[in-house]
């Protein structure tokens, strides 16, 4: 909602304030300029709940090469009243050691057709007026007299759109057709039907949109990378958290086998799949479609850093723990070692980067920084960080390093970790805290005393989880992303320790989520924003480049009173950002006294996040419940006083006089 001003009136009209007077608020610059890294304001890109595989990647079929543990899962068979027809799963071993499963139909009667239905990922959503392209490996018996019809269904078997392909290879082969939908379904199903007698095998099944990101083919969903891009992230973390670690070693995150084609990359199943009892998955598994190459071409595309993590020799300790001996580590080094080729090497001259060029990408993705493991602890960890760390140093030295705090935001495996990096090459300690709001609420000072000559801050992993209700799980309150607007005016004001930041998960599938609560969730069709997502919108697009002091009676403005304050340069624009968080049930009124380079007059815009119940959150049926209101105003900041709504977070901005 935008209002247009004009005028010397306030900002936000509102009556009744706790406080007799304005407070007076100080902005000026600090003796000393600390710049923002651009890297600031980042996202963590992890697959828990169908944030690949079912979301960001635009692949429709579930389970196309028959991979999963149960070969059949997602498909379902509509045979003819006697029929003989028969299907198989054919396995081929060694043959095909990374995708070795295939379907084998035996078609045995002419006249009526063999139905092979897959259900999409919690069904497939169907748009009226796309193009769906169609694609499997196939060979056929009998190439002359097959006929499959390809059928767009809703739920109740009704045609949306239907293609037929009738020329068949020998041989295995790729055979294409489109698909045009007539209509929109968020849960459809494609049917084959064959026809004709022959023996026909299938893989790679796979159906995509023609709108992709980009209109690439095995391409990303272009709805969900849109509302990544209007993050403007400086970063993306990928593939996780827990993931990178796995349930156990053999289920770690390996990238050599989510690159090369992909009917290549071995599927494998997704250590959230039956994590969590209360949000069972057994159909999640990870096709990889979406992998190393798609991660760094997808940080391109949003001028985002890459920071991949790497698994250190290290399953999850909250599972197996299980770790490889410290003598068989080399193979974890080697695969650090040559992911940097990958992202970075020759495409002429390294074996790595020629295939990222083969893949499409010559010039290098430009990686700058690596996360050696998740959240590890203990002397296991250190001994593993240490070994990988000097050798990527030692080849790279200009990579810079991420080692874990851990699980925990404090403690003893968090103090371990701060005075083990003491004697480490390292150049960032990544801490996770998903803690209550009042946590948050109370600890936007928690940077204020960090050593400003040691290893820098990641916050890799944060958010308000907010268990109040009936509810078992935590939602996306307006109360948590206020308290995390409160706790980043902190991050903001140490913008010299803390170096990057990123609220985790990202995405959630309204129908497979395990983990709640997300910054963005979305089904089959559309995307939801959350309270927080707006948050985090509002503190990355207006970042600027130094940040200045912004003060009541000489000290920082971290929750005393209830009032959280940042404030920031942008160089570029020669514009103030002001971001002013006001925790409690009544309006706050603020005068901004500021040095003369800023005074007199002037345009001022004002974003206003705000909500009366700490407990609303936006849903499907009220997805703009918290939204944004943005004012136009002239005025003059000092000379006038600025009505901060109760529990809102505002976003001031304006032109620093020449
Ligand atoms: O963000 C969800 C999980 O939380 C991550 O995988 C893990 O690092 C953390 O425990």
């Amino acid at each position: 909602m935008r209002k247009v001003i004009h005028g010397l009136v306030l900002v936000i009209l509102s009556t009744g304030t706790i406080f007799a007077q304005p407070r007076q608020l100080e902005l000026s610059k600090p003796k000393d300029p600390i710049d923002i890294a651009s890297t600031m304001w980042g996202i963590f890109f992890e697959d828990i709940n169908f944030a690949a595989d079912g979301g960001i990647y635009a692949e429709l079929i579930k389970n196309r090469s028959f991979e999963f543990a149960q070969p059949r899962m997602g498909w379902t068979e509509i045979r003819p009243e006697h029929s003989t027809s028969q299907t198989l799963i054919i396995n081929r071993g060694t043959e095909f050691i990374t995708n070795p499963r295939f379907l084998r139909l035996h078609c045995r009667e002419d006249s009526t057709s063999f139905i092979l239905v897959n259900e999409g990922f919690r069904g497939i959503g169907i748009q009226a007026d796309e193009t769906y392209n169609f694609s499997m490996l196939a060979r056929v018996s009998t190439p002359g007299i097959m006929t499959l019809n390809l059928r767009l269904v809703d739920s109740n078997g009704v045609l949306l759109g239907e293609s037929a392909i009738t020329q068949w290879p020998k041989d295995w082969q790729k055979v294409n057709a489109t698909i045009q939908a007539r209509s929109t379904c968020p849960k459809g199903k494609l049917q084959l039907c064959w026809t004709g007698q022959g023996t026909v095998d299938m893989d790679m099944i796979s159906l995509f949109p023609t709108h992709t990101w980009f209109g690439r083919p095995n391409g990303l969903r272009s709805d969900l990378v849109q509302k990544l891009a209007d993050l403007k992230p400086g970063f993306i973390r990928f593939p996780g958290g827990c993931i990178v670690e796995g349930r156990d070693l053999a289920n770690r995150y390996q990238w050599k086998k989510t690159v090369g084609p992909i009917e290549e990359r071995t599927v494998m199943i997704n250590r959230w799949n039956n994590e969590f009892k209360h949000q069972d998955a057994p159909d999640y598994f990870q096709s990889f479609g979406l992998g190393f190459y798609e991660y760094f071409q997808l940080a391109e595309d949003l001028g985002a850093e890459p920071l991949p993590i790497v698994n250190c020799g290290m399953a999850c300790q909250f599972n197996t723990g299980e770790v490889v001996p410290a003598e068989d580590l080399d193979q974890y080094i080697q695969d650090a070692l040559d992911l940097i080729e990958f992202a970075n090497g020759s495409a002429t001259n390294t074996s790595w980067g020629r295939l990222r060029a083969t893949m499409g990408h010559p010039q290098p993705f430009r990686l700058k920084m690596i996360g050696i493991g998740n959240e590890q602890w203990e002397d296991q960890y250190f001994e593993r960080y240490a070994a990988m760390a000097k050798a990527i140093k030692t080849k790279y030295p200009e990579i810079r390093l991420i080692g874990s705090s851990g699980p925990f935001r404090a403690g003893e495996w968090f103090d371990k970790a701060w005075t083990a990096f003491d004697t480490m090459p390292v150049d960032f300690i990544d801490e996770h805290y998903y803690s209550p709001p009042e946590w948050f609420l109370k600890n936007a000072n928690r940077y204020d005393t960090y050593n400003r000559t040691g290893p820098l801050v990641f916050a890799g992993e944060y958010a308000g989880h907010d268990k109040s209700g009936s509810e078992e799980m935590s939602r996306n309150t307006w109360l948590s992303a206020l308290s995390e607007a409160a706790f980043m005016t902190g991050l903001e004001r140490n913008a010299d320790v803390v170096r990057m930041a990123s609220y985790a998960p990202l995405l959630a599938h309204m129908d497979a989520w395990q983990w709640r609560p997300d910054l963005l969730w979305f089904d089959n069709l559309n995307t939801y924003i959350t309270p927080n997502y707006l948050v985090q919108k509002i503190f990355a697009n207006y970042k600027g480049h130094q940040v200045l002091n912004l003060m009541e009676n000489g000290a920082a403005l971290s929750g005393q009173t209830h009032l959280y304050a940042s404030a920031v340069l942008d160089t570029l624009w020669g514009e103030i950002y002001l971001k002013l968080v006001n925790t409690i049930d009544a309006p706050q009124e603020v005068k901004i006294n500021h040095a003369q380079s800023y005074k007199g007059a002037k345009v001022v815009h004002v974003t206003r996040l705000h909500h009366a119940a700490l407990e609303a959150y936006n849903s499907t049926t009220q997805p703009v419940n918290i939204q944004p209101e943005e004012t136009t105003v002239r005025m003059d900041l000092r000379m006038q006083t600025l009505i901060l709504a109760p529990r809102s977070l505002t976003l001031i901005r304006f032109k620093q006089n020449k």
